[in-house]
């Protein structure tokens, strides 16, 4: 009977289709248990007969994910994943490539199958697979989602001809705490953007249609993470405690896993945290009532890395068999790395401590993905040695990479018009810093695939630029990155970088017109489980430039970086800051594109520079408090400290261009509005100045009086505008009730009527252009 199943149910070349209905027509019609993704019956029906076929241990396989440390033949380092392969009870694997090696994983998983289920291969394909993309980040402060969308489906069809189909990403946590080292992987800290950045790139990863366009072979599966609160870990440090208002959650935290969903996203990851007292992982009030209850989510969720086993950590678990019936009662589909699932739940429904019910409906939602990827037609769909060849690095991919990399860098401050450095003139440049050669930290940390010995430095970038023009470079590292020492995960003491290289410096500096400096944080000092107290410039790269500026030149800095960084001295005293994050494959090309004004740069900052740690968590919609300070008329008992300005040092939405952009003509064609009306708001943006640009207009919107405490303003809407030289852009807004609604005190949504500021601004503390709007 066994081996009459196995036939039946796998045959994919064609007959996969008809065998499964001719299978569920034979078997007695099984009552559907769960809400399928797709909503299609056929589909719901080929899950039911391959859930029908399955014993328990095989559908608790399914529900097991490792991380991809297998040997070829299976055998595993510190796990039983070659034991559970064997025994076909591995239902993904993640952080294994290549076509042909996957293929080869594939074989063995159905050789071992009974059922011949076809394993998923995952990965974190975060900002690009081989070819690195900016930090997402980076990425964000373009503004440009239909860049974001194309980059993300270019990290797709990479992936996907290396045979992942599931991609962990996008991360869509709001951050505004700059010592948490993953706010280098988010969009921020703005809810209106990261919502729309959420959602280009889920379209990226998956498709724009619907669910149909994961059938295709070059999308993969999009993973919403990390559910939920992750950014807002107590003190910045990672993996730390959360504890939010159910407000902040909905205001807040909520809103880019709802975009997510309203995308189509396929797949949620679980966070580390605890929320308000429970672990996310075991969390039924957001698995239950919030993702599947009231979002309707009937996606897949996984853990993330070992999350269930840390609910022993947490102090919610007595022991991993209890954990795993927690979090599978939380609403848990896959079980990453913690083997629970696979060693206690088969004893918990022998113990009738979970239900079998409860798997089955875990399973089929894993299922129905496989399905929907194409997988039981063609279990090696995604293995395409050929379309990797093509795909992988291509220079249509390379090219994007650049024009990323130059739409995402922000130029933070221009004293001067010092910059660009135009090639058309006679230049010497002193090159200093520890990123002019810098080469492995340009992808950042999660570049998963990217080559680290591929991507272009900046001197590279440079010399390509300037080559055969009058501008000249001399050279001179003057100090050392200082590195992560893994064992302790500290900065080490001993580690540090000494002052040895200041005097060449300061001599090669002497010899120059102007000095362009380069530095930034190592690569392991942003990013997962790199966090800081201190966000100046690590080691001694301030000291250097301290000692550079006695030189009485210009000074002009690049950064590397993957969190604002207290700048305060760096600001006050350079005459030019560009903030290049970790622009990645391309870094030297692009920063080279921006410096010499070949690129005007045109990128606003998702997140606010503060002037020291102690400002931080410091966002621009804020609330005004009881006693806001006023700058303008200080007085006593205010808001405000007494040795920092409350201001930030660099605020959200800020980026300075080469050229000018007038904000003129700027019509509303009413004052107040009624429910069902809007209002238009018009503008004709002018360059003005030299360069063709591109702008970024930002409009924020304040609330003045309502029910609820409102922010001092909230970002509503954007455009972003490129104009050629003496150009001149109409673009219109459009204000309606929905621009103008909160959560009520109890979380629904309202519009008040009232008096509503309007800001039309180049950056968030841009108030030029302020209007007043009534709602009646
Ligand atoms: C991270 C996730 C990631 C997972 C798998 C975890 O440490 O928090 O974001 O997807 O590892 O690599």
């Amino acid at each position: 009977m066994k081996n009459k199943k196995r036939m039946t149910v796998f045959k994919y070349t064609g007959l996969i289709v008809g065998c499964l209905i001719v299978v569920s027509c034979q078997q007695p019609k099984k009552q559907v248990i769960w809400q399928s993704y797709s909503g299609d019956p056929i589909i719901e029906q080929k899950v039911d007969s391959v859930l029908s076929l399955m014993t328990l241990d095989e559908k608790i396989g399914q529900m097991n994910q490792y991380s991809g440390n297998f040997a070829s033949t299976g055998a595993v380092s510190d796990n039983q994943s070659g034991e559970y392969l064997k025994r076909g009870m591995i239902g993904s694997t993640f952080n294994v490539f290549g076509a042909d090696h996957l293929r080869m994983l594939q074989e063995q998983n159905l050789k071992y199958s009974r059922l011949k289920i076809p394993m998923l291969f995952a990965a974190d394909v975060i900002h690009g697979l081989e070819t690195t993309f900016p930090i997402p980040l980076a990425e964000a402060c373009s503004w440009d989602l239909e860049l974001m969308e194309e980059t993300a489906r270019a990290a797709a069809e990479e992936a996907t001809a290396s045979g992942v189909a599931w991609n962990f990403a996008p991360m869509i946590d709001i951050a505004r705490d700059p010592r948490w080292g993953r706010v280098m992987e988010g969009a921020g800290e703005d809810v209106f953007l990261a919502s729309a950045v959420a959602r280009a790139r889920v379209r990226g990863f998956q498709g724009i249609s619907d669910y149909r366009d994961l059938s295709k072979p070059n999308t993969m599966m999009a993973c919403a993470k990390h559910f939920v609160g992750y950014g807002a870990a107590q003190a910045g440090r990672d993996y730390h405690s959360v504890d939010v208002s159910e407000r902040s959650l909905y205001d807040t935290y909520f809103p880019p896993f709802e975009a997510a969903i309203d995308e189509g996203v396929t797949s949620f990851m679980t966070a580390f945290n605890d929320l308000n007292g429970v672990p996310c992982t075991a969390n039924n009030y957001l698995y239950k009532d919030i993702l599947r209850e009231a979002w309707g989510f009937k996606g897949m969720v996984v853990t993330d890395y070992t999350a269930i086993m840390e609910l022993m950590h947490h102090g919610f678990a007595r022991d991993l068999k209890h954990g795993a019936q927690l979090s599978l009662d939380a609403g848990i589909d896959m079980d990453m790395i913690s083997e629970a699932f696979v060693t206690h739940l088969k004893e918990l429904v022998e113990e009738g401590k979970v239900s079998e019910k409860q798997i089955d409906v875990a399973v089929s939602r894993i299922l129905e993905m496989k399905f929907l990827l194409g997988l039981f037609d063609d279990p090696y769909r995604y293995f395409d040695a050929e379309r990797q060849k093509q795909v992988v690095m291509s220079e249509a991919n390379q090219s994007l990479a650049r024009q990323a990399a130059q739409q995402s860098i922000v130029l933070l401050k221009n004293e001067g018009k010092l910059l660009p450095l135009s090639t058309d003139q006679a230049l010497k440049v002193a090159l200093i810093g520890p990123f002019v050669d810098e080469r492995a930290s340009l992808n950042g940390e999660w570049a998963i695939k990217g080559n680290r010995s591929r991507s272009v430095t900046l001197r590279e970038g440079l010399e390509a630029k300037y080559k055969g023009t009058g501008v000249q470079f001399t050279y001179a590292k003057g100090t050392d990155l200082p590195l992560l020492d893994r064992s302790t995960m500290k900065a080490s003491k001993d580690n540090q970088p000494d002052e040895r290289g200041f005097a060449e410096a300061i001599k090669v500096a002497k010899a120059s017109d102007i000095i362009l400096v380069a530095m930034g944080e190592n690569f392991h000092w942003s990013g997962e489980a790199a966090c800081r107290t201190d966000i100046t410039l690590p080691g001694n790269q301030r000291e250097l430039l301290k000692a550079l500026k006695q030189t009485g030149k210009p000074v002009v800095l690049v950064l590397f970086n993957g969190r604002p960084l207290d700048l305060s001295w760096e600001a006050e005293n350079l005459d030019a800051i560009v903030e290049a994050w970790y622009p990645g494959l391309m870094a030297g090309h692009a920063v080279a594109d921006v410096l010499s004004g070949a690129v005007c740069p045109s990128a606003k900052l998702v997140m606010t520079f503060p002037r020291n740690v102690g400002q931080i968590p410091i966002y621009y919609n804020a609330k005004n408090t009881g006693r806001p300070f006023d700058a303008k008329a200080p007085s006593d008992y205010k808001s405000s400290y007494i040795d920092v300005d409350n201001t930030p040092l660099f605020p959200f939405g800020h980026g300075l261009s080469y050229t000018t952009f007038e904000y003129t003509n700027i019509m509303l064609n009413a004052e107040s509005f009624e429910q069902g009306e809007a209002i238009t708001l018009k503008a004709d943006i002018v360059n003005s100045g030299d360069y063709d640009g591109t702008e970024i207009v930002q409009l924020y919107i304040r609330d003045r009086v309502a029910s609820i405490t409102r922010p001092v303003k909230e970002l509503k809407d954007f455009r972003k505008v490129a104009l050629r030289k003496g150009e001149t852009k109409t673009i219109e807004f459009t204000i309606d009730e929905a621009l103008l609604s909160f959560r009520d005190r109890n979380l629904n949504w309202t519009t008040e009527p009232g008096e509503f500021d309007i800001w039309l601004g180049t950056s968030s503390n841009d108030e030029s252009n302020h209007f007043v709007i009534s709602f009646n």
